[in-house]
C-alpha cells in the first residue's frame, strides 16, 4: 500500500519540498509554503503501453479549427477570432475587476451546439438569476447550478453535455481524491487536469475564472497556465471604469492582443475605439503633455503621457514613474542630461500615464523624454502631434514596429503630424493619401526636441 506522505508546497509556483521552508528557493517567495498530503501517486511516470501509434503528419485528418463568436468583438480579437471548441481557456483577474460579469455576459450571445452550463463555487443560482436579469441576459438553455465537488461536477456535464462549461472559480473546486483544501495548488491542478482531459475528449469547451493574489500570479499556480490553452488577464483600475482583457497565453493566436471594455451600470460595454476614450479630457497645449503611440498587440493606442518637473527640495531628487518602468523613465532622463544637456540633476520628476495604462513599449520612449524636457523647459509640445521612437543611450532615435498601423491611427483622430524615427521613414514615405498629415522624421532626440519646440 502506498504510504501517506506529506509535502510542502509552494502556493504560488507549486514548488515541492519534503520540509518547511521560509522562502521558496524556486520563485524567491516569502512564506508561500503549506503543508499537503501526497496522495496515491497518480502523476508518477510509470511507463505506461502506448495506446495509439504514432502517425505521419500527413496523414493526420482534423476538422478545420471550429471556433464560434462570442458576440463580442473585444473578446473574440482576444481569443484570436472567437472559442475554439473543445478548449480550456482561463480568465484571471482580481476580485470585483468583473470576470463573472463578462462570462455571464457573453452566455447571452455566445453561439454554441448545445446549452450552457454555469457552475458557480461562489454565489447562489438566485445570485446569479438576479445578475443575468440586471445584465438583460435571457438565454433558454442556460443552465446554472452552485457546486464545488468535483465529482458531481463532472458527473453533471456528462449527463448535460452541454456545448460550454463555464467554472467560477477553480479555486472553490475540490476534488475528493485528494485531501487538500479547495484552492490549494494540489487540488487546483488536478481540478484543471482533470477539466483538461474531459475538454480534449468530449469536445466541451471549458472556461475557468481563477483568482489573483495580491502579486499579481493566479493563485496557486503558475502550474495552471502550463496547462491550459489559452490564459486571459482581466485587468484594470478599480477606481477607473474601463477593463482590459489581455491574452498571456494562445495555443490559438497571437498573444498580447487586448480587449478594452468599460463597467457601466448594465455591465460590461465593449470600446472599440480606446484611443478616443483615452484621449477624452485632454488639456490641450499645457507643458509636460504629450500623445505617444504604443502598439497592444496588433492595434496602436494613442495615449498620453503627463510630466512635471520641479526644483528638488531635499537633497536626492525624486523621480516617480507611473504606468511605465521607472528605470527606463531614470535611463531616459540621464540620456537628457548628456546629449542634449537639460540639468536635471536637482530637479524631481513624476511622471504619469493618463488613463491608469501600463506602457512598456520602448515605442514610448521619445514620448516620454519629451514631456520631461517639455515641463522642464515650461514648454509646450503642439497638441496636433504624436511621437513615437525608441530612444538609445547615445541619444539615438531608433526604428519602431508598424509604423504605418501607428501613423493611420493618429490620421484618423484627427492629429495634424507625428515625428517618427528616421529609419521607419521609407516605410512611411510610401502611405498614400495622408493629405495635408505632416511625416517628421528624426535620427536623434536633440533633432527631435529642436523640431518640437520651434513650432510650439
Ligand atoms: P464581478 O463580475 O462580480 O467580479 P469578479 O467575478 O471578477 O469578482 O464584478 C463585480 C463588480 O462589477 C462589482 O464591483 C460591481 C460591478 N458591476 C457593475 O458596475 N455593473 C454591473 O452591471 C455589474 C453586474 C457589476
Ligand atoms: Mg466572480
Amino acid at each position: 500500500m502506498a504510504k501517506n506522505k506529506t509535502v510542502f508546497i509552494c502556493q504560488e509556483c507549486g514548488y515541492e519540498s519534503s520540509g518547511w521552508l521560509g522562502k521558496c528557493p524556486a520563485c524567491s517567495k516569502w512564506n508561500t509554503f503549506a503543508e499537503e498530503r501526497q496522495e496515491s501517486n497518480t502523476h508518477a511516470s510509470a511507463w505506461q503501453p502506448a495506446q495509439s501509434k504514432p502517425v505521419s503528419l500527413e496523414e493526420i485528418k482534423t476538422d478545420s479549427e471550429q471556433r464560434s463568436h462570442t458576440g463580442m468583438k473585444e473578446f473574440d480579437r482576444v481569443l484570436g477570432g472567437g472559442v475554439v471548441r473543445g478548449s480550456l481557456i482561463l480568465v484571471g483577474g482580481d476580485p470585483g475587476i468583473g470576470k463573472s460579469t463578462l462570462l455571464l455576459q457573453i452566455c447571452d450571445t455566445l453561439k454554441t451546439d448545445a446549452g450552457i452550463l454555469y457552475i458557480s463555487g461562489e454565489e447562489s443560482a438566485s445570485q446569479i438569476k438576479l445578475r443575468a436579469d440586471r445584465l438583460n441576459v435571457k438565454r433558454r438553455d442556460l443552465f446554472i447550478v452552485s457546486a464545488s465537488n468535483f465529482e458531481a461536477i463532472s458527473a453533471m456535464i456528462l449527463a448535460e453535455k452541454p456545448g460550454l462549461v463555464i467554472i467560477d472559480s477553480i479555486q472553490t473546486i475540490y476534488t475528493d481524491t485528494i485531501s487538500s483544501a479547495p484552492g490549494s495548488v494540489s487540488q487546483v491542478r488536478e481540478v484543471t487536469a482533470a477539466l483538461m482531459k474531459m475538454a480534449k475528449s468530449t469536445g466541451i469547451t471549458v472556461i475557468i475564472v481563477g483568482h489573483v493574489t495580491k502579486e499579481g500570479a493566479i493563485a496557486g499556480p503558475r502550474v495552471l497556465e502550463h496547462m491550459v490553452d489559452t490564459v486571459l488577464y482581466f485587468e484594470g483600475d478599480r477606481h477607473l471604469s474601463y477593463r482590459i482583457l489581455r491574452t498571456v497565453k494562445n495555443r490559438f493566436g497571437s498573444t498580447n492582443e487586448i480587449g478594452v471594455f468599460e463597467m457601466r451600470d448594465t455591465g460590461l460595454a465593449e470600446i472599440s475605439n480606446p484611443s478616443e476614450m483615452m484621449l477624452s479630457g485632454r488639456q490641450e497645449n499645457v507643458p509636460g503633455s504629450v500623445v505617444v503611440s504604443s502598439l497592444e498587440g496588433t492595434r496602436p493606442m494613442l495615449i498620453e503621457i503627463q510630466s512635471l518637473v520641479c526644483p528638488t527640495n531635499f537633497g536626492v531628487p525624486r523621480r516617480m514613474a507611473t504606468g511605465l518602468d521607472y528605470n527606463r523613465l531614470t535611463m531616459l532622463m540621464a540620456v537628457l542630461e548628456k546629449r542634449v544637456g537639460l540639468q536635471l540633476y536637482n530637479y524631481d520628476a513624476y511622471v504619469n500615464v493618463v488613463g491608469g495604462i501600463k506602457l512598456d513599449e520602448p515605442a514610448c520612449d521619445l514620448g516620454i523624454a519629451a514631456a520631461v524636457a517639455s515641463s522642464f523647459k515650461n514648454m509646450p509640445v503642439d497638441a496636433g502631434c504624436v511621437l513615437t521612437g525608441e530612444v538609445g543611450l547615445t541619444g539615438e532615435v531608433r526604428a519602431v514596429s508598424q509604423v504605418e498601423k501607428r501613423i493611420s491611427e493618429a490620421m484618423r483622430l484627427g492629429f495634424r503630424k507625428i515625428i517618427i524615427p528616421e529609419g521607419n521613414m521609407k516605410l512611411a514615405g510610401q502611405m498614400k493619401n495622408r493629405g495635408q498629415f505632416g511625416i517628421i522624421a528624426v535620427s536623434n532626440i536633440q533633432e527631435a526636441l529642436e523640431i518640437i519646440f520651434e513650432s510650439a
